[in-house]
């Protein structure tokens, strides 16, 4: 049986590919010529080479395989240009529709499943939010957001046409095998380089990278077809990310910790003059980020561990094993104290 993963070259897919090499499938992974491959050097699978716009790649990638992880997406918590939007429209909600298309037309006795994230479930500030919690479209949400939340009705019209999809809802992942990095992990080696200017506090979602995989693996091998399942670790405020930051580093937070509302007109004037005038400059606070950070989003994992017996692990243990990795990379100069 052969497995494919798209976005193998990406945080959750480096993860997952080798839990399911440690499991001792047999896995092609869809790559991109050009882009950074790191996270599949040395490892013992089929590669092939394809971008998710194109139909054609799409069905040459999926053609003898049995299950589909399909993990790629375009992550960004910009607002976007018109060039972005399209991007991450194309790659995201296109790209969806063409594996799903191409699973469907190569018969397979498939089963798909597709990573989803928290930003495309709807937020009641009441309590937690699960699977049941709509999508709210009129709240002012990030391109990417719209886009994962038309994944999803991309995988129902799928399932609608017979294809058995299930979506592995994540949140803000955290743990090793970063190498792009990701945007969690460009804080916590900034963190351990002492070179985080400063913090805003907020609260969010997180999931240990083992545990993303261990939802998605459970998706596959329980899920029922067209439903949705969220994957958290922990709801951590950011304050107490820092306390585990200091914990696991051994440096202390910086001492700058800007209040949402103040970092949210920053962000705002950020947001409008570095696209403009320093587009190279890397962008850690944008107004979205800080929004989502703002709201406190909190998830109810009931349905996860009723129906598939998903136990999550610890956030504290991944970012240890997350600090390990780069560590073990040289991309942390020197330990703390
Ligand atoms: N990271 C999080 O905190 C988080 C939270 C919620 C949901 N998720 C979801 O989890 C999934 C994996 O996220 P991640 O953190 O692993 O993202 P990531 O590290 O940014 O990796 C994204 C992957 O998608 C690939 N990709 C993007 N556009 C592509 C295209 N047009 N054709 C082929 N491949 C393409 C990238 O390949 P290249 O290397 O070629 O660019 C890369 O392998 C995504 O579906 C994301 O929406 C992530």
């Amino acid at each position: 049986m052969k497995i494919l993963v798209t976005g193998a070259s990406g945080h959750l897919g480096a993860n997952l590919v080798r839990r399911l090499l440690d499991d001792g499938q047999s896995v092609r992974v869809l790559l991109r010529e050009g882009s950074n491959n790191t996270a599949v050097e040395g490892l013992d699978v089929e590669r092939v080479y394809g971008d998710l716009r194109d139909f054609t790649g799409m069905k040459a990638a999926v053609r003898g395989c049995d299950r589909i992880y399909h993990c790629a997406a375009k992550v960004s918590t910009l607002d976007g240009d018109p060039l972005l939007k399209r991007e991450i429209y194309d790659c995201n909600v296109l790209g969806t529709l063409h594996i799903l298309q191409a699973a469907l037309e190569a018969g397979v006795s498939k089963k798909v499943v597709v990573s989803g994230s928290f930003s495309a479930v709807g937020h009641n500030p009441e309590k937690p939010s699960d699977e049941t919690v709509p999508f709210y479209p009129f709240s002012p949400h990030l391109p990417y957001g719209f886009t994962k939340s038309f994944v999803e009705h991309e995988c129902l019209k799928a399932v609608a046409n017979g294809l058995n999809v299930v979506v592995a809802v994540s949140c803000a992942i955290i743990g090793p095998h970063d190498y792009k990095p990701s945007r969690m992990g460009r804080t916590l080696l900034d963190f351990a380089n002492g070179k985080l200017p400063a913090y805003v506090p907020g609260g969010f979602e997180f999931v240990a990278a083992r545990d993303i995989v261990e939802g998605h693996i459970l998706a596959m091998s329980k899920g029922r077809s067209g439903q949705k399942y969220i994957f958290s670790s922990q709801f951590l405020t950011v304050d107490e990310l820092m306390d585990i930051f200091e914990e696991v580093t051994g440096r202390d937070r910086p001492n700058l910790r800007i209040p949402g509302a103040m970092m949210t007109g920053i962000a705002g004037v950020a947001d409008f003059v570095l696209p403009r005038f320093f587009p190279n400059v890397p962008r850690r606070f944008t107004s979205g980020a800080v929004r989502i950070l703002r709201m406190h989003r909190r998830a109810d994992i009931s349905k996860a561990k009723n129906e598939l017996g998903y136990q999550p692990t610890s956030i504290k243990a991944s970012i240890q094993s997350a600090y390990d990795d780069f560590i073990g990379r040289g991309l942390i100069a020197s330990v703390g104290k």
